[in-house]
């Protein structure tokens, strides 16, 4: 089975009706070292989208270049979120044009509580949930306002990397391992609130290496291998294809 995108009918689909995320021929580097080597993809508005592969696959990099983060440089390519051309943007003029990154390391801020940490992202305008909305989605988070937000547990602090990102007005949501080192129990917590957010209409790219976890979750997947694309089609299509999860995914 040939899984490889026609990326002529992704040329074709970019320039008459842009998707909500739109990918378009992306070349990023480190340096000299070639990562993301041509990769074309949609996502449409309210989806989410699993982005899979093994380690080292550019997973990271990918989000990274749509987040305009400058290392890696994007050499080639367009990225159209939401008709903005992020291609042409720094990284916080994407972030004002609705991008919202959480990284693989939380980033959470020491020395400043959860409540500081989600106010310091509403500095900036535009201001997305507030915060009533923001404890109702995470209530643990409600419950831990005065903490310093370094000493919440693993899966606290990956809600509050969340929660951050929703207070500001976001378009697009980039979860870089959202289930990395967590147990069952908190990974199911993290994608009910997922879900939730998904029925508000938020838009998602999914990176994660459990891959089953992120499956249930997502509508479509995206697999990566050595800096391109070798599938993108539906969640169900993964699963039910063993060959494709046993070479790329080994589940
Ligand atoms: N800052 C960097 N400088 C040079 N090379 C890098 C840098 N960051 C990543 N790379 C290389 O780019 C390639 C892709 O890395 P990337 O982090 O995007 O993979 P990934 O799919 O996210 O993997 P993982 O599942 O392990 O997180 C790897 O070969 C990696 O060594
Ligand atoms: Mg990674």
């Amino acid at each position: 089975m040939n899984v490889r995108p026609d990326f002529s009918k992704n040329a074709n689909q970019a320039e008459t009706a842009p998707a909500f995320l739109s990918v378009w021929d992306m070349h990023s580097y480190y340096g000299e070292s070639y990562i993301v080597q041509g990769i074309s993809f949609n996502v449409h508005e309210g989806e989410i989208v699993a982005l899979l592969g093994r380690n080292g696959a550019g997973k990271t990099t990918t989000l990274r270049s749509i987040a305009r983060l400058g290392n890696p440089q994007v050499q080639r390519g367009e990225i159209w979120l939401d008709h903005q051309p992020l291609h042409r943007m720094s990284s916080h003029q994407a972030a004002v044009a609705g991008l919202g990154l959480v990284p693989e390391d939380r980033r959470i801020i020491a020395g400043l509580t959860v409540e500081e940490n989600l106010q310091l992202a509403q500095i900036a305008p535009p201001v997305g949930w507030s915060l009533d909305r923001l404890y109702q989605l995470f209530p643990r988070l409600g419950e831990r306002r005065k903490q310093e937000g370094v000493t919440l547990s693993g899966g606290e602090q990956q809600m509050l990397a969340i929660a951050r990102a929703l207070a500001r007005d976001i378009k697009l949501l980039l979860l870089d391992e959202p289930y990395e080192g967590l147990a069952p129990v908190i990974v199911d917590e993290i994608e009910k609130t997922l879900r939730h957010i998904k029925e508000q209409g938020m838009t998602t790219v999914l990176v994660e290496q459990n891959a089953v976890r992120a499956l249930q979750l997502a509508d479509r997947a995206i697999i990566l291998d050595t800096g391109s694309i070798v599938f993108d089609g539906t969640a169900a299509e993964v699963l039910e294809n063993e060959s494709l999860r046993a070479e790329y995914l080994a589940i």
